[in-house]
């Protein structure tokens, strides 16, 4: 059975609390698992920011800050642990050892974020090298890597496939404040490039999409890795 990581950003599963995918995500999560061993790492979106903001406003620092978002992270985690019931370990992991403690029940495992000056993506990652993923997936608010941000830039192009190292080249020069809204964080990009674990960026505004790539290796987005060979469909 293939072992997946999927980091779900809290812009995909909360885009706002009144109209939130969290019951579509626990409905193709519980389809995916039936197939293979699953991890999700959560996000914060628009809630981790807008605390993040209030907390600049007052003066609090960085790391501050991102312990802000880290407890949004484990909110929303929280959430989806609910929606899921007994599909799911009960507790949100906090950490690696956890995540992979939790895992021995055979259930679906949950995290939030860990440690500030990086995003669920950095999780994601080191969560993909500690468990020996065999895949990664961004389900992000883009459906991919682009040369420049898309909805800042209409000349922006979808990068199909990418290998590690130019993933870190593309963004190497992007900053990392608390709440930054940036496609992949460095530290991400440098845990890929030495564990190899491939990675998937899709658009998981739709959760259909998710449910598409995994099952039918259907799917739109960026692949990252050096290998011809992608373990998708499961
Ligand atoms: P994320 O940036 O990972 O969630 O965490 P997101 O922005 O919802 O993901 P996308 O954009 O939808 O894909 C929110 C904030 O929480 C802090 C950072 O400040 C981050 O910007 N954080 C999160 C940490 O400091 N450490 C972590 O391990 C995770």
């Amino acid at each position: 059975m293939k072992t997946i990581v999927i980091s779900l950003g809290g812009s995909v599963l909360v885009p706002s609390l009144e109209s939130n995918n969290v019951s579509k995500y626990a409905s193709v999560l519980k389809t995916i698992a039936e197939k293979c061993r699953i991890f999700v790492v959560v996000g914060g979106g628009g809630e981790a920011r807008r605390y993040i903001g209030a907390a600049r406003q007052l003066g609090i620092n960085e790391a501050a800050s991102d312990e802000l978002g880290i407890l949004v992270t484990r909110m929303n985690a929280r959430l989806l642990v609910g929606a899921l019931g007994t599909a799911a370990y009960p507790r949100v992991a906090e950490n690696y050892t956890e995540a992979k403690e939790f895992a021995e029940a055979g259930k679906i495992v949950v995290m939030g974020g860990v440690t500030p000056a990086q995003t669920t993506d950095a999780v994601s990652a080191v969560l993909a090298e500690s468990v020996c993923a065999d895949l990664l997936i961004n389900a992000t608010s883009v459906n991919g890597i682009y040369s420049v941000d898309p909805r800042k830039d209409t000349d922006a192009v979808r990068y199909e496939r990418l290998t590690p190292l130019q993933l870190l080249e593309i963004i190497s020069g992007c900053r990392l404040n608390a709440g930054s809204n940036i496609v992949f964080d460095i530290v991400a990009g440098k845990v890929l490039e030495r564990c190899r674990i491939p990675l998937l960026v899709l658009d998981g505004r739709d959760p259909e999409n998710l449910y598409r790539a995994v099952i039918f290796g259907d799917f739109i987005g960026t692949v990252v890795s050096d290998e011809g060979i992608f373990p998708l469909p499961v």
